[in-house]
């Protein structure tokens, strides 16, 4: 569809972004065209108000109200049985789709491709994609029902994404059991003046619209649409980071599913925190809800409040695993009423009169993004569920040291070590704990301990040792 010149001119002259039009006249008309196509595409209307909200607005944002604590459910043997059960009628019934969030770029690991391409098991070095392809193909035999796979890619990544795809022959799943849709993308505004920022003449400077943006983009995308004809009503929405993350959990789809605990919008898990600065954001109650207040926004003294045990009282880390209803996800990408939250980069852009590329040396622009969980307290009652670290959270974040590849391959080396002693193996552990074999084993072969029993296993694994199963 062509796009207007003048419909296009009016609204920037709307909303005082008309600058980006300087270098209009000086394009090719090849360039003009797919110009306009991009501005077209930009919510011009919502642009004065988040100027106004977001230009000196501090960089983080406070939570409102009272904070106490977040409500969490820790499941003992018997309630965890009730509540897979529960759970494994929805998954049979072929209700729940997974969802993985695959937009970010890695920068903080210096990995070039789509994260997902990084080769994260401790022996064969799989890709993430593969494991979680694995676990995806494991759970449909299982409960005997296609279990359809969303993932979100972003502007940069996804056709890198839909080649690894392709050259990987879609990891053996049925083509139409996948789809990959791009996230939106936010322009950046000067952060001196909230005009918007463009990279070269005729082109926005743009960055990704956040893991909340995923909502907008579930939609746009026709998965919401599909979700719907398929009878689908349940997204399990995890990280492409965090390879041990069980992507179908009946305890915790039966926990969403129960009207006692869940109003069924939006559930969430939880590990404690190991210490009071660790990253990861925290599940609190504010005014009644439950919320995420991020690492960064959880003043001091509330990260390492104790108590009368000595155990943090701001401790329900948030893992970013979440269930999400259709109806729920549907209603908020419609509404579009998540907050945005702001950083401020370094931007690189062009003078929009003279075309002339500048280069910041300091932060000079604002990117814009919204968070997945500030869709928390726009539901009912939101269930936390209470998991072991060991069993489910091993990002690969950091290059190195804390949730680095390292850290991560240790981590399945310890559980899958723990899932071959609950069979009988000997398995040589070092004065810490820590596995000193090299472990793996595919979600094919074991989705958990108890589907190793019967199995061909050997009597013991020492230091050195490499196992793959
Ligand atoms: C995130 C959570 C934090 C949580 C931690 C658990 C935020 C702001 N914080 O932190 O509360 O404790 O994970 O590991 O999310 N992504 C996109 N598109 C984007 C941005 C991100 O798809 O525009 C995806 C990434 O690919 C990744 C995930 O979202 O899978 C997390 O993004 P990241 O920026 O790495 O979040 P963290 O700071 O690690």
């Amino acid at each position: 569809m062509s796009v207007d010149y003048n419909t296009i001119k009016g609204q920037l002259e709307a909303c005082g972004q008309q600058h980006l039009l300087k270098c209009y006249d000086d394009l090719e008309s090849s360039s003009q065209s797919t110009f306009l196509d991009q501005l077209s595409r930009i919510p011009w209307d919502s642009i004065p108000s988040l100027v106004e909200q977001y230009l000196n607005a501090q960089s983080c944002s406070l939570p409102r109200g009272d904070v106490a604590p977040a409500e969490v459910t820790i499941a003992d043997p018997e309630t965890a049985a009730e509540l897979a059960s529960r759970g494994e009628e929805i998954i049979r019934a072929g209700r729940v789709a997974a969802f993985t969030v695959a937009g970010g770029q890695g920068t903080r690991l210096g990995w070039t491709g789509p994260k997902g391409t990084y080769p994260a098991t401790p022996v064969s070095g799989k890709p993430l994609f593969r494991v979680f392809a694995e676990q995806i193909e494991a759970a449909s035999r299982r409960w005997d029902t296609p279990i359809r796979w969303y993932i979100m890619t972003s502007e940069a990544n996804d056709a890198a994404t839909r080649s690894f795809f392709a050259d990987n022959n879609w990891f053996g799943l049925p083509r139409t059991q996948i789809m990959l849709f791009p996230q939106g993308m936010m322009p950046c505004l000067d952060a001196s003046d909230g005009k918007v920022l463009m990279e070269s003449p005729g082109c926005v400077a743009m960055s990704p619209d956040g893991h909340g943006g995923s909502l907008g983009a579930l939609r746009r995308s026709g998965a919401i649409e599909q979700m719907e004809m398929l009878g689908i009503d349940t997204i399990s929405y995890f990280q492409i980071d965090n390879p041990i993350a069980p992507v179908i959990d009946p305890v915790f789809i039966g926990l969403h599913a129960d009207p006692e605990r869940s109003s069924g919008e939006m559930s969430s898990k939880m590990v404690p925190k190991i210490r009071p600065d660790e990253k990861v954001g925290v599940f609190c109650t504010v005014g009644g809800h439950t919320e995420v207040i991020e690492y960064s926004d959880l003043p001091s003294s509330l990260q390492s409040e104790t108590d009368a045990e000595g155990r943090l009282r701001y401790d329900a880390g948030n893992i970013a695993v979440h269930l999400l209803s259709v109806p729920f996800a549907k209603r908020l990408s419609e509404q579009n009423e998540l907050p945005w939250h702001r950083a401020v980069k370094k931007v690189p852009c062009c003078d929009p009169t003279t075309g002339q590329e500048l280069i910041p040396e300091e932060p000079n622009g604002i990117k814009l993004e919204q968070f997945i969980f500030d869709a928390l307290p726009l539901a009912g009652r939101s269930a936390t569920l209470e998991v072991a670290r060991s069993r489910e959270f091993a990002p690969i974040k950091n290059a190195t040291g804390t949730d680095s590849p390292e850290s991560c391959r240790q981590a399945q080396c310890d559980l899958y070590g723990q899932w071959l002693e609950d069979n009988g193996v000997v398995v040589e552990r070092d004065a810490d704990g820590h596995v000193l074999a090299s472990i793996e084993i595919s979600p094919l072969t074991a989705m958990h301990s108890g589907d190793l029993a019967g199995q061909e296993l050997p009597a013991r694994l020492d230091q050195g040792d490499r196992l793959v199963l």
